[in-house]
């Protein structure tokens, strides 16, 4: 029976193993973005974005782009550099699926290092914690590229 055991624990760890890549959790993600266009070929509108990655990393990648039902126009101004203001009490926006994400954030949110938290997030389904954003650049969207304002986890 000796001889059996180490192929019962192989036999466990290969289960283990195979099973793991489905327990695993791509923990998903809401940022709050300001986009701007990408060149002079495009619709020179300046927006502000909410766009929801499965995989928050994505949220922060420049070559991403997100599909239409995962991106939520908070507003779209023709006025350079005319951006909402994500600061302030609750606000919200509906997706195209019709999941609507509220936030909260204070309104010195900017004022606050990188990372700090700021506020708090709904989709209707769980609670999100707010963080401030680094600024940096993430996803293009619509030949807009996207700077990171604030992200949700
Ligand atoms: C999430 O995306 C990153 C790159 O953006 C990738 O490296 C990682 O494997 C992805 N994770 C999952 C679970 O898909
Ligand atoms: C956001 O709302 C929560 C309650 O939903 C509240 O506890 C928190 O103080 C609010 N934060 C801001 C910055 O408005
Ligand atoms: C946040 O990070 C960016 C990019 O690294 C940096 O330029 C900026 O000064 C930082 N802001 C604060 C408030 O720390």
């Amino acid at each position: 029976m000796v001889s059996f055991k180490p192929l019962a624990a192989a036999a466990l760890l290969a289960q283990v193993s195979f099973a793991s890549p489905a327990l695993s959790t791509r923990a998903e993600g809401v940022h709050l973005f300001n986009c701007r266009p990408s060149s002079n070929n495009v619709a020179q509108t300046w927006q502000s974005l909410v766009v929801y990655c499965a995989n928050d990393s994505d949220c922060g990648n420049p070559g991403y782009n997100p599909s239409s039902d995962n991106v939520c126009v908070k507003s779209s101004s023709g006025t350079a550099w005319n951006y909402h203001i994500w600061e302030g009490g609750s606000q919200s926006c509906t997706f195209p699926t019709g999941v609507k994400f509220s936030w909260n954030i204070s309104s010195n949110a900017q004022a606050q290092p990188n990372y700090s938290t700021v506020g708090k997030g709904s989709n209707g389904y769980r609670s999100f914690t707010g963080y401030k954003d680094d600024h940096g650049a993430a996803v293009s969207y619509n030949s807009h590229s996207c700077e990171k304002i604030y992200y949700y986890l």
